[in-house]
């Protein structure tokens, strides 16, 4: 899948230069990461994790697979966000038609609906899957 996105300021400005980290779990739910405990190793061709800096227009691009789930958790990918002068963003991106979005332990805190929107990135019909997360920073 592809996962791109634009970095943006809460008036929506596009802020360069921004790093965007990205994790996930393989297609079994199995991160590479020595707090997996979801039962086996990782899959050794997946590299777990990524990172990028944002061009000029804020626009990122990462190219990865979907990841599979792991008990307790419906299909995400873990973010950071950095930017100078700028508070550190975690989140996490859901993915849209994922039924099991409504359940998920931590999805469901999420206090507003317009809030929960703001996680589900949005596809977009290409040859390759692609989904669309925007952030917006303070
Ligand atoms: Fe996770």
């Amino acid at each position: 899948m592809e996962l791109v996105g634009h970095v943006r300021d809460l008036r929506g400005d596009p802020i360069s230069n921004a790093v965007v980290e990205i994790w996930h779990c393989d297609t079994q739910g199995r991160y590479a990461h020595v707090g997996n405990n979801n039962g086996g190793a990782a899959d050794a061709d997946f590299q777990g994790y990524g990172a990028v800096r944002a061009g000029a227009d804020g626009s990122y691009r990462f190219r990865t697979i979907i990841p599979g789930v792991y008990p307790g958790r419906v299909r995400h990918i873990h973010a950071n966000i950095h930017a100078e002068d700028r508070p550190t963003l975690t989140t996490q991106m859901y993915f849209p038609d994922e039924p099991g979005n409504a359940r998920d332990v931590l999805f469901r805190r999420v206090p507003s609906d317009a809030a929960r929107d703001a996680l589900i990135a949005r596809k977009e019909s290409a040859e390759t899957p692609r989904f669309v997360f925007d952030v917006h920073l303070a």
